[in-house]
């Protein structure tokens, strides 16, 4: 238990976050904190019955009141093992543990999984947790293995690791601002191994990326397309968002919490402010709801039938809260009350499902993939992987 306690204070706030929030009042109560884990590990319990073994939650179809589902080399078949351990790091609960797994047995051959990029998403999410709370010396031989397939993907032409393989004529060599979210894996895999070669790839590709993914007004592209002979820059696209020039609300959440880990790991300042230039663009921005859970894409016009995305309001309450850490002085309580709304609208009737329903997901109304009419206003599961991160992180926050 005294294990378990230290190891989540490692994960989730450096001794200079846990110093700087000090002086941030905090606003949310333990029992809002207490009741909404309590009630995630309530509509797991339902999801862990609707789960079919072998396969890996990912959204639910309420109009044939149907649960969606991935096989291993999805991009987020990391999210539920994950979550599920969060929850069993809160609980202690055996059956969270047992059942988180199982679904990872599923996922270990992902380790040798050259073809994708979001080997982050699906092994740091669920193995790196698994480590840090069970010490079990596979699982790192698994991320470790799985930190060489990555970084197998990395073009020291282009000083960038491949996102996407399979775009017949459109694109050479696609980057997109999603493949942030590697670079803590990296990261890890550099302190755990002793090889340097995962953290220089990991601070490359975060540098070439703070040089051409972001506008001037510090809004991100999704996509910067390379020539992986040259480097030179073909196309900057927004693939997933309204249109090339708009800002998709999930890219500029995983860009925060890139960059705001990046500082974590590295201490460079250069990723302190880009994090916090991302975080600026967002709270700033005239379309964000008043309830702080962002339109699918910043620069939608609202209206009331704009579908939000719930998933990006959780990953930038959570990069929120530790940026906030980071940040001095009214910066830190803009970012700290910022993420309090949105972990207080996410965990509102208007977005977090009673239990029994949603097909045991804990959050309603998020976006997948809006321009390919995909996953449009439901729960999926990498929303709700996140919404318990962040009640984690606060969790660690009340205790400091
Ligand atoms: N990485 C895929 C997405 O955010 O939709």
């Amino acid at each position: 238990m005294v294990k378990v306690r230290w190891s989540l204070i490692l994960l989730l706030m450096t001794a200079a976050t846990v110093n700087a929030q000090r002086s941030n009042k905090l606003e949310l109560t333990q029992d809002f904190v207490d009741n909404n884990l309590n009630n995630a590990i309530a509509q797991y319990h339902t999801l862990m019955e609707r789960v079919p073994a072998g396969v890996l939650p990912r959204t639910y179809l309420k109009a044939n009141d149907s649960l969606v589902t991935a096989k291993s080399n999805s991009w987020i078949s990391g999210f539920y093992p994950g979550t599920l351990l969060y929850l069993y790091a809160y609980s202690q609960q055996p059956d969270l543990l047992e059942e988180a797994k199982e679904r990872l047995k599923l996922l270990e051959k992902e380790k040798n999984n050259k073809g994708t990029h979001d080997l982050g998403f699906m092994l740091y999410c669920g193995f790196g947790n698994a480590l840090r709370l069970t010490d079990n010396a596979d699982y790192e031989e698994i991320l470790l293995t799985g930190a060489e397939s990555l970084a197998s993907r990395y073009n020291p032409t282009v000083k960038c690791i491949r996102s996407w393989d399979h775009n017949g004529d459109k694109w050479k060599f696609p980057v997109i601002i999603d493949n942030m979210m590697n670079l803590e894996f990296l990261n890890w895999a550099s302190r755990v191994s002793g090889n340097p070669k995962y953290a220089e790839i990991s601070k490359t590709h975060a540098n070439t990326t703070l040089k051409n993914h972001f506008r001037a007004d510090n809004s991100s592209y999704h996509v910067i397309d390379y020539d992986s002979e040259t480097g030179a820059v073909r196309n900057k696209h927004t693939h997933q968002g309204a249109d090339h020039e708009s800002a998709w609300a999930r890219g500029q959440a995983w860009g925060l919490y890139g960059y705001t880990l990046m500082y974590r790991d590295t201490k460079d300042k250069a990723y302190l402010n880009q994090a916090i230039k991302i975080a600026d663009f967002i709270l700033g921005n005239p379309n964000l709801p008043e309830d702080k859970v962002p339109y699918w894409d910043y620069s939608v016009a609202p209206g009331a039938d704009v579908p939000r995305d719930a998933s990006a309001a959780a990953i930038t309450a959570s990069a929120l809260l530790e940026l906030s850490g980071m940040a001095k002085g009214s910066k830190s309580t803009r970012y700290l009350r910022a993420a309090e709304q949105m972990l207080t609208s996410l965990s509102s009737p208007s977005y977090k499902a009673p239990i029994g329903t949603n097909g045991g997901f804990i959050l309603t109304h998020s976006t997948g993939n809006f321009p390919s009419k995909s996953e449009i206003d439901v729960p999926l599961s990498y929303a709700d992987y996140y919404y318990v991160e962040a009640l984690m992180r606060y969790r660690q926050l009340m205790a400091n």
